[in-house]
């Protein structure tokens, strides 16, 4: 995908060299050479990768639509590093799709927080009896 900065950010795609990095592990950067759909979060100040998003297959099976999926290292939550790196994958994200979607437990209030912050519309719960899911999920829609 596009790298996009923003002031303390760096979002760019998964290298080889990216292997050894704790926020995926070997397997997965490696199928994420492939895929090239999720970017790593990269701290300009020290050149460290923090997290990831991933632009993913719609939880909810919609074409034109990725699901946003999103961690960042424990060390680094709650210093906005995450709210600035969507804001700027949001502004980018109509040249990959028509809709963003996000996919939450109905526990994690963090995660609702972030998706009303961004004006992610609430759609439906996924019921964990029904797809074998953890838990309930939340399913939001944000159209771009
Ligand atoms: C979710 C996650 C990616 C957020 O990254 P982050 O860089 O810590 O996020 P930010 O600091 O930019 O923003 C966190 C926001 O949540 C808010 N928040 C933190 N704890 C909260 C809680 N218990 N309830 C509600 N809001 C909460 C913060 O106040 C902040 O909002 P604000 O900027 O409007 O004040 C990170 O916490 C993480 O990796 N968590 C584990 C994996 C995960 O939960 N992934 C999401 C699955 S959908």
């Amino acid at each position: 995908m596009k790298t996009l900065s923003t002031e303390r950010l760096v979002l760019r795609d998964w290298c080889e060299g990216d292997i050894g990095s704790s926020v995926h592990n070997e397997d997965a950067i490696r199928y994420l050479l492939k895929t090239k759909n999720n970017y790593a979060v990269v701290l300009k100040e020290n050149n460290e990768i923090i997290g990831t998003i991933g632009l993913n297959e719609d939880a909810d099976g919609q074409l034109n639509v990725r699901n946003v999926g999103v961690r960042v290292l424990p060390q680094y939550q709650n210093k906005g590093y995450m709210t600035e790196a969507l804001r700027a994958v949001i502004d980018n994200a109509h040249n990959i799709a028509d809709a963003l979607s996000w996919f939450c437990k109905v526990e994690d209030k963090r995660s609702q927080h972030i998706a009303a912050k961004f004006g992610f519309k609430y759609v439906k719960t996924f019921a964990k009896d029904k797809y074998g899911l953890p838990s309930d999920f939340y399913y939001y829609i944000l159209e771009l």
